[in-house]
């Protein structure tokens, strides 16, 4: 088979965006919109892929490295000159897809469906086309009688006939590549825009005597281009709900899909319940029989079978297997909760491992610990793990007791079994079996509030008096 390059078109400023970043680096389901069309073109069977950049660009090669190829454009003089930019790292014998940056949504079977068409009819160019109600702004499809592509005519070039026509360019093509690099360099740029337009390539394939064919996209939303932020919405909520659909179709239960967003690259297992106002982002992996929400964001995390996470944060943390949290808690990057381990209400954790069957209740603050198995966390314990300059470490080991309201002083260490008294501030290490208490001894005062009263209105009676 020919080898297939895809040639991605990026080198746009999208100023309608009105935006510091580049167009095709705003987010998508949680991804950059490039990202969603790189990866449709390495399904549709793409060997290589070559982006076309401005060089000011740094922040897309930062994001795909050397998985991809760059061909820089310094001057935006139109898409012709951009695929002309590219040319020499294209398999001159092979077949080159060319895709525009800016259409999220176009999923690789759609690519694969036109590539299919473009090698059954031995074409020199397919155009993937669709029909619009509302073609302002795209290229016009103009047929030939015998119904090959005569020519493409850019909304600022048509007449009122050729504005009328409702098939557009969606500006996806299969070309064959030496036809492609021939014809383009034939191309001119005398048009309402000044500008070398690779459409123009298309009537002088045709002169050559060579097949120019239109393939109809079944679905237009999926060709739809992105130039502003209503757009950006409009593809946002379109992937939104493909994906919820995805995760439905494959066991997962959503009480309310509109209240619910899923990132495109987060997984998540069979009867897994997700109720409303969950925000799941990122790489993030939730396994079987989860109950998640409501009000939970998830960021980058794993969270593992038969955990409950119901009103929460949670952001490059691990939980589960059978973890409980929330609700109202806090769980910040390089958390670990172990298997059955509860972090309860009001409660935040950084970067502390807590152990199996250990549990952090309620109204805690736990940063840089390391817990064992089993331990208890009374209420309002906190670890004091910053000392103006530096962070240490708690390290509570297995079947502790941690009584309420502790301060434990980083760095400290709690024995096997220890237990500290509730309202200790606790600043050296518990031996093992210990009981640690820290506190002043309690005084009763006999009759004290008695005392009190009879001082108040004897003072009173005095002052009326006078
Ligand atoms: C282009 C098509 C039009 C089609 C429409 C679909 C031409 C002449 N017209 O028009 O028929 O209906 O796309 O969206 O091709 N780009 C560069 N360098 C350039 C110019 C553009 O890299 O010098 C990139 C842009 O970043 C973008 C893509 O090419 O990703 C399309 O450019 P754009 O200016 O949006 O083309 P349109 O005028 O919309
Ligand atoms: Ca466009």
């Amino acid at each position: 088979m020919n080898p297939l390059t895809a040639v991605i078109l990026a080198a746009g400023k999208g100023t309608r965006m009105k935006s510091s970043r580049p167009k095709v680096l705003h987010p998508v389901c949680g991804r950059p919109m490039i990202s969603h069309v790189v990866d449709a073109a390495r399904t549709a069977g793409a060997k290589d892929i070559v982006l076309v950049i401005n060089p000011e660009m740094t922040a897309i090669k930062d994001l795909f490295g050397d998985r991809v190829k760059y061909a820089y454009q310094e001057e935006q003089l139109g898409t012709g000159h951009a695929v002309g930019a590219a040319r020499s790292l294209v398999d001159p014998t092979g077949e080159v897809l060319v895709l525009c940056g800016d259409t999220p949504l176009l999923a690789g079977p759609v690519l694969a469906e036109l590539i299919n068409a473009h090698r059954l009819a031995q074409a020199s160019a397919t155009v993937l086309t669709a029909e619009l109600a509302d073609a302002t702004g795209y290229g016009r499809i103009v047929h030939s009688a015998t119904g090959a592509i005569e020519r493409i005519v850019e909304e600022k070039d048509a007449n009122p006939e050729e504005k009328a026509i409702r098939e557009v360019n969606t500006g996806s093509y299969c070309f064959d590549a030496q036809s492609l690099f021939s014809a383009l360099e034939r191309v001119g740029c005398d048009n309402a825009q000044g500008e070398y337009y690779l459409t123009d390539v298309l009537p002088i394939m045709r002169t050559d005597g060579q097949l120019v064919q239109a393939y109809l996209a079944s679905k237009p939303i999926l060709t739809q281009g992105i130039n502003n932020r209503v757009q950006l919405a409009e593809a946002e909520a379109f992937m939104r709900s493909q994906i919820r659909e995805h995760h439905m179709l494959n066991g997962v239960t959503i009480l309310d899909p509109n209240s619910t967003f899923i990132d495109a690259a987060v997984t998540i297992g069979a009867d897994t319940v997700l109720y409303p106002f969950t925000i799941l982002q990122g790489e993030t992996v939730i396994e079987s029989n989860c109950i998640i929400g409501p009000s939970v964001q998830v960021k980058d995390s794993t969270i593992k079978e038969g955990t409950q996470v119901r009103h929460a944060v949670l952001q490059e943390v691990q939980v589960g297997p059978g973890a409980d949290v929330g609700p109202f808690t806090n769980l910040r990057p390089g958390t670990v909760l172990a298997e059955n381990s509860k972090a309860g209400t009001f409660v935040e954790i950084k970067k502390s491992y807590v152990g199996p069957n250990s549990k952090v209740p309620h109204l805690s603050y736990v940063g840089d610990a390391k817990l064992g198995n089993s331990s208890n966390i009374g209420a309002g314990t906190i670890t004091c793990n910053y000392d103006g300059t530096k962070k240490h470490v708690t390290i509570i080991e297995d079947n502790v007791f941690i009584g309420s309201n502790t301060n434990l002083v980083a760095p400290v260490k709690i024995g096997h079994g220890a237990y500290t008294g509730a309202g200790s501030t606790i600043y050296k290490d518990v031996p093992p079996g210990a009981l640690a208490i820290e506190r002043a001894e309690q005084k009763n005062i006999e009759g004290w509030v008695e005392k009190r009263r009879q001082k108040l209105s004897c003072e009173k009676s005095k002052s009326k008096l006078e």
